[in-house]
């Protein structure tokens, strides 16, 4: 297994942190979002807004399912909604090394605030939202980890160096 998978709440830091870890250890570096927009043709917002999200959670689960057959050497940053979803967290696993990045309510509120480009944090009530999406899902992604990496007041290099320590 050679894999590093990156899980955490949005804002988290996954795909900054996953970009700066595949250029460390000279591995791939791959983004669900990112190849389910190519392989749609649409950003994420459209997907939700034309296609409904239950249609987005099946292309994350079709995505992760099919790199059974390929991943090797990549550090992938999964959707903050990932690993919810009944069965994708054991899928996860058999890919690799599942690394949550975990950070505090008010770090990622304060990362989130002005986000436009997140469809479940568009209105009004955005940080209510926050706070009752972390609270269901913290628990899950702690359960789906294999290492938990707290990323409070830390600068890139030293959550690097500590997954690099630790995994
Ligand atoms: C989502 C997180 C987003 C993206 C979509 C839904 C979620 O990814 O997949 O907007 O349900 O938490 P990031 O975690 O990279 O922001």
């Amino acid at each position: 297994m050679n894999n590093i998978i990156l899980i955490g709440f949005m804002g988290s830091g996954k795909t900054s942190i996953g970009t700066l870890l595949a250029r460390k250890l000279s591995y791939d570096f791959m983004d669900t979002d990112q190849l389910i927009e190519k392989r749609a043709g649409k950003s994420i917002k459209e997907i939700f807004a034309l296609d409904g999200e239950e249609h987005f959670r099946k292309m994350e689960t079709d995505e992760i399912l099919s790199m059974q057959d390929y991943l090797q050497h990549t550090v992938l940053s999964v959707g903050g909604g990932l690993p919810i979803r009944t069965g994708n967290a054991e899928i996860l696993r058999k890919l690799g090394t599942v690394v949550f990045l975990k950070a505090h309510i008010d770090t990622l509120k304060a990362r989130l605030a002005g986000d436009t480009k997140r469809p479940l944090l568009s209105g009004e009530e955005w940080d209510k939202k926050v706070t009752l999406l972390l609270q269901s899902r913290e628990p899950v992604y702690e359960n789906a980890a294999h290492l938990i990496i707290t990323t409070d007041s830390k600068c890139f290099e030293e959550i690097l160096d500590e997954i690099l320590e630790k995994i």
